[in-house]
Formats: C-alpha cells, sequence, structure tokens
C-alpha cells in the first residue's frame, strides 16, 4: 500500500495510505475541487473533482476534468466576488465566498467555497484545492428572514407613527374639551349676568310702575311677584338655575312663595289657582329636589338652599 507522506516517520505515528485518503475525498458529502495554479486564463486548470461535486453540479468527472471553474459562472454571478477571489489567491491568501453558478440542467444555485493553495515543502504552490457547498437553501431562509425582519421595523414604524397621530388627536380632543368646558361655565356665568340685569335693570322697574297704578289686591300680587324675582335674582334664585333640579317656571314660582313662608292656601290664592294644584307642585318641587324624607320641611329646605 502507498503511503500519502514520504517523509520519515516515527515509530508509533498513524500510516495513512494514499488510497485511504482518496476514499475519504470521495466519501465527503462536500464537493472538492483541486485546480492547477495560473489564475488567467486558460487556467485554473481543474485536475480533480470529487462525487460530490458532481451531485452538486449534474457534471461528471470526464466532463469537467482540463477545464477552468469558469464554465460554473453566468449572468447572475457577482463579478466582484471573482475579482476578490483572483486578488486574495494571486496573495496566496485563503479565499471564503459565495456567487451564483449554474447546474449543467441551466438551473442556479448559490456556491459556496473556502480555497486554499497547497504549499510544498519548499514553500511554493502546487495547487488550489477549493471546498464548495451548495448554500442555496440557507441563502434563501436569510433573505426570508431580512424580508421579515424590514417588514417588521415598518410595522413598527406605522404602529410608532399612529400612536404619535393618536396622542396628537387625543391632545387635540382634550383641548377641546377644556375649551367647551370653559365656554360653558362662561355662558352660564353671562346668562347669570343677563338675568340679573334683566331682572334688576327692566322688570322690577315695571313691576314697581304697574303696582303705583294698580289696586289693592293686583298690588299684593305684584308684591310677591316683585319679591320673588328679587329672590329669583339673588343667591337662592341663581342656585337654582344653576343647580338645574328641572323645575318648571311655576314650579320655581311656588318654591319662592313657599321659601317666603306663604302657606299652600296663600299661595293657592295669589296665584288663582286650587290648593291641590299647589299640592301637586309642592310633591314635584320635593321630588326634583330630592327630599325623599317626608318629615323635611319644604320652606326650611329652601331657605338653606
Ligand atoms: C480551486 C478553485 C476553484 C474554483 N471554483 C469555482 C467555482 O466553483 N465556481 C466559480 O464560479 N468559480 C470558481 N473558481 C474561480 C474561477 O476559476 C476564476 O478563478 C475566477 O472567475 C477569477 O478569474 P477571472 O477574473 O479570470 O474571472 C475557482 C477557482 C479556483 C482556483
Amino acid at each position: 500500500m502507498k503511503k500519502a507522506s514520504t517523509s520519515s516517520e516515527t515509530p508509533g505515528q498513524i500510516q495513512i495510505s494514499l488510497e485511504l485518503l482518496v476514499a475519504t475525498i470521495e466519501a465527503a458529502k462536500d464537493s472538492i475541487m483541486i485546480t492547477t495554479t495560473e489564475l488567467n486564463e486558460p487556467g485554473p486548470t481543474i485536475v480533480y473533482v470529487n462525487p460530490a461535486f458532481t451531485r452538486m453540479t449534474g457534471y461528471s468527472l470526464a466532463e469537467t476534468i482540463g477545464r477552468n471553474p469558469r464554465f460554473l459562472q453566468g449572468l447572475e454571478t457577482d463579478r466582484k466576488v471573482m475579482d476578490e477571489l483572483r486578488h486574495k489567491l494571486s496573495r496566496k491568501e485563503v479565499f471564503c465566498g459565495k456567487a451564483v453558478n449554474y447546474r449543467k440542467d441551466g438551473s442556479t444555485f448559490v456556491n459556496e467555497w473556502h480555497i486554499k493553495p497547497i504549499v510544498t515543502e519548499n514553500s511554493q504552490i502546487s495547487h488550489f484545492l477549493a471546498i464548495q457547498h451548495d448554500v442555496t437553501e440557507r441563502e434563501k431562509a436569510y433573505q426570508m428572514l431580512a424580508e421579515s425582519e424590514k417588514q417588521r421595523r415598518q410595522q413598527a414604524i406605522m404602529l410608532e407613527e399612529q400612536a404619535a397621530a393618536l396622542e396628537n388627536k387625543n391632545n387635540a380632543l382634550h383641548e377641546m374639551l377644556q375649551q367647551i368646558q370653559w365656554e360653558k361655565q362662561k355662558v352660564k356665568q353671562d346668562n347669570a349676568l343677563n338675568h340679573t340685569l334683566n331682572i334688576s335693570e327692566i322688570i322690577l322697574p315695571i313691576l314697581r310702575k304697574l303696582k303705583r297704578k294698580s289696586s289693592q289686591v293686583d298690588q299684593a300680587y305684584l308684591t310677591v311677584l316683585e319679591n320673588s324675582l328679587r329672590d329669583l335674582n339673588s343667591r337662592f334664585g341663581r342656585n337654582l338655575i344653576e343647580r338645574d333640579f328641572g323645575l318648571s317656571p311655576r314650579e320655581v314660582e311656588i318654591a319662592n312663595m313657599a321659601r317666603q313662608g306663604l302657606a299652600t292656601k296663600a299661595i293657592a290664592l295669589t296665584l288663582n289657582i286650587a290648593i291641590g294644584t299647589v299640592e301637586i307642585h309642592r310633591r314635584n318641587i320635593r321630588k326634583k329636589l330630592g327630599i325623599t324624607n317626608v318629615e323635611v320641611n319644604l320652606t326650611n329646605y329652601l331657605q338653606k338652599l
């Protein structure tokens, strides 16, 4: 059996035969190629490929020997990678890289090589040795991963933009609500002011004039009316309006009279309505003011408002 190395071996060293080495290379799963060292065309010339190369490319050993590996290249092969390969090998450096290659049937695959100069004992380069892998599936997976990462980033940016837009809307809404609140407050104040002005500057002077020209009975009624209006204009009146108990104008009138201490009969007489009607109004006023306890006196309650 031939030995792989002809150099002297110390006893006990493992002797690896050339046949064993060849059998190992032939059985390897990775594609292995050995070429001559001339980098310019027509070199480098292929001197050996293993069966894994044939499985990867579809080219047999006989179809490959004597050619240079450029026959695997095509339109999609990256020229920059080939320039780098040439640059590294011309400097006797190891090259690692990948590029698109073409099989015998014309289909493409991504070939990844590891090329190493084989240096002889007298420091000369005798051959180049390439170990090649078909990394098409891995590259596809990387591309898909990169694509989904890109989509995820775009979605994250979109979500951030949507969140910012929502926050802007939220702030605008908040400002609008504050504005509405402020307007409501202002309208309330303005109403109270108008109402005060209307009563004290317009209605009360007219009432006083009317009283002077009226009969005694009418004067009594007008006095109650005048007092009621004054009261409405007071804190009590504004309280009734602003707290929005939902009292009708008639109920406000009766509540005011009750607050002044007028009994049901007197109210009925003054307003010229039935006692029963006043009682119904009083019950409704109690309900609207939320007085549930029958013990609570309406007049006292109204005077505290
Ligand atoms: C050992 C070895 C193996 C190579 N294997 C391949 C290969 O499988 N596919 C390929 O496209 N080029 C391969 N090349 C590269 C080309 O043979 C050539 O060197 C490259 O295209 C640069 O030369 P150029 O600038 O003349 O094109 C290999 C080169 C060497 C030395």
